[in-house]
Formats: structure tokens, C-alpha cells, sequence
């Protein structure tokens, strides 16, 4: 079972409901969970919420930091004190450093920060990972089993990637959705009715991504595959590959994405 004796969660909006929805849906006991929110809206049944910090962790607590990155000060200056040596802290906190969550959490071992995108919601996520050298093997292995009913989790040793990373598969749902519409739109403007093209689009995205993902070739290949000798893809694909036209978008995408985190973490 990846699931620990009580996880504490510090806030639990978007992403942080995302990740529990999915734990509780896997079969974590909500009796082990208690969120904090200020608003104290409820959050699934058996969850307990509270509104103001308990008196202590019970032993062996993960807490997830799930609120915004900018109150996490406010967040250590309460939570700190009732930690003790076995509990475990996840942060989801983009842009917050190890570095700075060590400073604020004196004591604390195991600290994991973890990136994970929207689809965890329904296990088909990527959760980037990575931990420092205090944080034990034990508590590596328990966060990533925590981790993969949410989709594919993957450690990063260098934690100067994690803005590229984010850039990547934590920016990247927005991107795909937007690839999803202008294929729908495209489909559109060559013709093909507007709710149609649209059902077709998003099929043909979900049907090529679960294709790619079962295939022995890289999509690079499969690409090549079904395009034969003078037909009609190799003609699209002239027009995607030609001066590497997508690459360099994507790249000018990321980037572009890459750099706001690496302000936002200088506070700009
Ligand atoms: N959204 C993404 O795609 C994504 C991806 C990766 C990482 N993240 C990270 O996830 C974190 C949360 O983002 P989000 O989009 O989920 O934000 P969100 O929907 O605004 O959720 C923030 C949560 O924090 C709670 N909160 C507000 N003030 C608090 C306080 N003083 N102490 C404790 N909790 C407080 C809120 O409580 P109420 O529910 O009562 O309002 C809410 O549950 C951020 O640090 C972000 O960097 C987000």
C-alpha cells in the first residue's frame, strides 16, 4: 500500500484536489487525510477540514504543501513547530527552492518537492521529483509510490532543471490544448464543420497519444511510417518539418515558459 498513516494537506485547490481525488479514488482511507483551507470548504466525504493548525501531527504525517508559493513563510512559521523528525513534507510549491524549505523547515529530514501536471487528476499525469542528499532512501521510495497512482513519476537530480521540466509537462497540458483546438480549427478552415472537426481532432490527438504509447517505435519514427512516399501526410509533414518550422516553436514555446519561472523564482 503507497499510502502513508495520515497526510496533512496545506491548502488543496486545483492541483493539491487533483492529487487527493485520485489518491481517494485509488483507495487511500480518507479517515488518514485532514486538509487545511482557510475557506474550510468541504472536500470529499470522510476528509477531515480544518480551518487553523491542530495541536500536533500524529506520527508518521506526509504533509503536502499545496497552497501558493508565496505564503509559504506564513505556512512554515505555523507548520514547523509541529513537525518532529519522522514527518515527511512533499512541496508542489513552483519556484520554491530545497534550499529555502530546508531553511524553514529546521529539522525536518525527508523534504521531497514534487511537480506534477493537471492530469494527475485521473492517473495519467507526470510528476517530476527530487530530493536532496538528507532525505532518506526509505522516504524517496514512499513518495514515489505515493506518486504513481497520479501517472508517471519521474526523479530529477538536478534541481536546476525543474524549471525546464515544468516548462515541459507542467505548462505542457495548456500547450496540447491548444495544439488540440487549432487542429480543430484548421479542420475548420479547410472545410469540415466546426463541431465536427472538433470531436475529430480530440480523438485523433487521444488515439495517436495512446498509440505512441503502446508502440515499439519512437513517435519520430511512427511518424515516418505512416507517411508513405508522395502521399498526403508526407505532404503535411513537409510543411510541419520544413526549416524544423514545429521544433523551433516548441522550443521558442518552452523557453519562453522556462524563463518566467526562472523571474517568477527571482521574484520579478
Ligand atoms: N495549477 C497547476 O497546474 C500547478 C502545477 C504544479 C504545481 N502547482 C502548485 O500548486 C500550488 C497550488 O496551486 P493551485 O493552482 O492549486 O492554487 P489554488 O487553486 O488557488 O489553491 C490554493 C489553496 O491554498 C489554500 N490557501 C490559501 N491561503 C492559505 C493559507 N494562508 N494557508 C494554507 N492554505 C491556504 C486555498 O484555500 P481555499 O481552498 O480555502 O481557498 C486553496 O485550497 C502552487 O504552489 C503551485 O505552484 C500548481
Amino acid at each position: 500500500m503507497p499510502w502513508p498513516d495520515h497526510l496533512f494537506l496545506v491548502g488543496c485547490g486545483n492541483m493539491a484536489g487533483q492529487m487527493l481525488a485520485r489518491w481517494l479514488a485509488c483507495g487511500l482511507d480518507p479517515a488518514r487525510v485532514t486538509v487545511l483551507r482557510p475557506s474550510g470548504r468541504a472536500v470529499a466525504d470522510g476528509v477531515a477540514v480544518v480551518t487553523g493548525y491542530p495541536d500536533a501531527l500524529p506520527a508518521g504525517t506526509t504533509v503536502l504543501l499545496g497552497m501558493k508559493p508565496y505564503q509559504v513563510a506564513e505556512v512554515a512559521t505555523a507548520l514547523a513547530p509541529l513537525c518532529d523528525a519522522d514527518t515527511r513534507i512533499i512541496s508542489i510549491l513552483a519556484g520554491t527552492t530545497l534550499a529555502e524549505l530546508r531553511a524553514r523547515f529546521v529539522g525536518i529530514r525527508d523534504i521531497v518537492r514534487a511537480m506534477p501536471n493537471l492530469p494527475v487528476g485521473i492517473g495519467e499525469g507526470v510528476i517530476a521529483l527530487h530530493a536532496d542528499a538528507p532525505t532518506a532512501g526509505e522516504a524517496r521510495s514512499a513518495v514515489e509510490a505515493l506518486m504513481t497512482p497520479l501517472g508517471l513519476a519521474e526523479w530529477i537530480p538536478d534541481e536546476a532543471l525543474f524549471n525546464q521540466v515544468t516548462a515541459l509537462s507542467g505548462c505542457g497540458p495548456a500547450f496540447l490544448f491548444r495544439f488540440i483546438d487549432a487542429l480543430a480549427r484548421a479542420g475548420e478552415a479547410i472545410g469540415i464543420p466546426a463541431d465536427q472537426a472538433a470531436r475529430m481532432a480530440l480523438a485523433t490527438v487521444q488515439g495517436s497519444a495512446a498509440m505512441a504509447a503502446r508502440a515499439d517505435a519512437d513517435p519520430a519514427t511512427l511518424a515516418d511510417h505512416v507517411a508513405s512516399p508522395g502521399g498526403m501526410t508526407r505532404q503535411g509533414l513537409n510543411v510541419l518539418d520544413a526549416d524544423d518550422r514545429l521544433l523551433e516553436l516548441l522550443i521558442d514555446t518552452l523557453t519562453a515558459a522556462r524563463d518566467r519561472g526562472e523571474a517568477m523564482a527571482r521574484g520579478e
